[in-house]
């Protein structure tokens, strides 16, 4: 996407440098845009789990350049296989809910077992690394073309008055490579000139929305009111919701829905005022193995500092704040899960399905299990 005129990925290689894989920080934002360079495997699994890049497509993407970093480190060593596998470990303990980080690690160690050679499995490795990067990009660019049907749709109905779509967390271009997940409809409908206007649900503990989806939206020009959590609900009984869309970390193959958390609330909320709920994600998101969200998808705990702080800016400086009184405890699960029946429908690259299985099966009929 576009900043200030200049085209950003959230990740990638620069050209003409040696082993560097380069971020886009989120840390700073909206305050500071900035990049970083990472050179070892382990500077890869920082960036990941504290969080430097964030969002099932950006984790699933530097993670498969991470695995680039890997075949370099491992080609030093005198057992490829043996330190290629260690070190997509590394990778795979960072963050356990968003299923595009295994589901990327798989795909580059079947792909550097498939290689002859040292120099072979390390060229691979590196072409689908930007393989990954560029299909996570026309997935969401896809996601964008069929999710512009539902706002057409709505416009015409209201006549023309803008579309009040909801949205949660940062499933925008920052937490996948471009275009976003939920974001790319919202994007499409904008550039193809329908009257439309977001609500950014800010998203606590870290703010993915007032901090990042915000951001994003601004620098588009697309109209956006940043609201706390606990508003959705209202706005949605008081006729200012068309319809909510949110992104998704992983969803089963029965369409249970694993995503930030606070979701699941705004889909009760979208449910009980007759309000579509529609989940955009690219097809790498979908758990092909998992049944029951609630009972088979881990649930990431991160850091009570994470609730009892909260980082913003003071006089020009960047500054973090306590909240509580001394000695309260907090918990801090990051996401929750949306049982299918609450929602609407799943917006993928191939086409927008009902949340169950013989729906999606019927998109991805490759994936039935025999
Ligand atoms: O903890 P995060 O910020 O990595 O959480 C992921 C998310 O951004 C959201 O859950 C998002 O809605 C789905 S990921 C595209």
């Amino acid at each position: 996407m576009l900043v200030d005129g200049q085209l950003f990925r959230t990740v990638w290689i620069p050209k003409g440098e040696e082993n560097i894989v380069r971020i886009i920080d989120q840390r700073g934002l909206p305050f500071r845009f900035e990049s970083v360079d990472l050179r070892t495997v382990d500077e890869v699994a920082v960036a990941i789990r504290d969080m430097w890049v964030r969002g099932a497509g950006c984790i699933e993407a530097t993670a498969g350049y991470g695995m680039w970093l890997a075949a370099c480190e491992a080609a030093e060593t005198a057992d490829f296989s043996t330190a290629f596998n260690r070190l997509a470990e590394v990778l795979r303990r960072t963050r356990p809910t968003a299923v595009n980080l295994s589901w990327a690690l798989d795909r580059q160690l079947e792909v550097a077992s498939g290689a002859l050679g040292v120099s072979d499995k390390v060229a691979a490795v590196h072409s689908v690394a930007e393989e990954i990067a560029d299909e996570d990009v026309a997935a969401c660019r896809s996601i964008g073309e069929h999710g512009l049907h539902l706002f057409r749709d709505i416009s015409e109905i209201k006549g023309g008055s803008p579309v009040n779509v909801l949205t949660h967390c940062n499933a925008g271009w920052l937490a996948f490579v471009d275009h976003g997940s939920a974001t790319a409809p919202i994007y499409r409908a904008h550039d193809a000139g329908i009257p439309l206007h977001v609500w950014v649900g800010e998203t606590r503990p870290r703010n993915q929305g007032a901090r990042l989806t915000a951001w994003e939206l601004g620098k588009h020009g697309v109209p956006h009111t940043v609201i706390t959590d606990n508003a959705g609900g209202h706005l949605m009984r008081t006729g200012q919701v068309d319809l909510v869309i949110t992104g998704t970390d992983r969803t089963t193959y029965t369409g249970d829905v694993v995503n930030k958390i606070g979701t699941y609330l705004k889909a009760v909320a979208a449910n009980d005022c007759n309000i579509p709920f529609y989940v955009a994600l690219p097809s790498s998101t979908f758990d092909w193995s998992a049944q029951d969200g609630l009972a088979e998808i881990p649930i990431e705990e991160r850091s009570g500092n994470e609730v009892s702080c909260i980082e913003g800016l003071c006089d020009g400086e960047e500054i973090m704040v306590h909240l509580l009184p001394q000695g309260s405890p907090v918990a801090n699960p990051a996401f929750d899960v949306t049982p299918a029946r609450l929602v609407t429908g799943l917006i993928t690259e191939r086409g927008i399905c009902k949340a169950n299985e013989e729906s999606i099966l019927e998109l991805f009929p490759e994936k039935k299990l025999s």
